[in-house]
């Protein structure tokens, strides 16, 4: 552990005040083990109180603090600064509408999400029992359980910035979650959603989704499962 300077610089931008965004730069003393949020603390506390950004549990769970840090998708509260250098550029995450500074619109990615119907879907009443499943088949959506909903890999994907409508991988990947868990009545419709023009074949496999995604979530290969499902009819 060691004490760094830190050389932080911010894109910002105050609707109320600025015609366009513009960038700041702050010095900051840091442990080289910090997070990055420490530093954004650092400058929100001891320089300037304008700063705005979201952070919740600052533990990478909630997703609340996915930010682009020197040019790529990250949670500010994962990276060390010894990991990202003593220079280090914080901006928006990109494709949603900027509110103030690093806080961005949410509601278009949570719509999306919502969208493919992300909950449990069963008609049966269960009674008093458990709704059972074998380890295979809770292992066949594993990984897309880990999702936080940082909105890192939808706002790391090209198509999704060129186009609002589509879904994301974001939303994909819970569709995911519910369409190969075997306790699930409703996946044809979930793929009946995705089939459609905002949906799966809007992805170009461009992998910057799995690149960007904090917990390591293989989104790309849900994206193409999700496609077989479709084109087979196999789930
Ligand atoms: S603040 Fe909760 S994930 Fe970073």
């Amino acid at each position: 552990m060691a004490v760094v300077d830190v050389e932080l610089k911010i894109k910002r931008y105050n609707p109320e005040q600025d015609k366009k965004p513009h960038w700041e730069t702050y010095e900051v003393r840091v442990e080289d083990t910090d997070r990055v949020v420490d530093a954004l603390h650092e400058v929100k506390w001891h320089h300037d109180g304008t700063l705005s950004f979201r952070r919740s549990c600052v533990h990478g769970v909630c997703g609340s603090d996915a930010m682009v840090i020197n040019g790529s998708n990250a949670l500010a509260c994962v990276l060390l600064v010894k990991d990202v250098g003593t220079n280090i550029t914080v901006e928006p995450i990109r494709g949603l509408r900027v509110i103030k500074d690093l806080v961005v619109d949410m509601e278009p990615f949570f719509d999306q999400y919502k969208s493919v119907l992300p909950y449990l879907i069963n008609s049966t009443d269960p009674g008093y029992e458990e709704r059972r499943q074998s380890p295979e088949d809770r292992e066949r959506f594993d990984d897309t359980t880990k999702c936080i909903l940082c909105a890192a890999c939808t706002t790391s994907c090209p198509i999704y910035w060129g186009n609002e409508s589509y879904v994301g991988p974001a939303a994909i990947v819970n569709a995911h979650r519910f369409i190969f868990d075997s306790r699930d009545e409703a996946a044809g419709d979930r793929l009946d959603i995705l089939n459609q023009r905002s949906g799966v074949w809007r992805c170009r496999t461009a992998f910057s989704c799995t690149e960007a995604c904090p917990r390591d979530i293989k989104i790309t290969q849900a994206i193409q499962e999700v496609k077989r499902a479709i084109l087979y009819n196999r789930i």
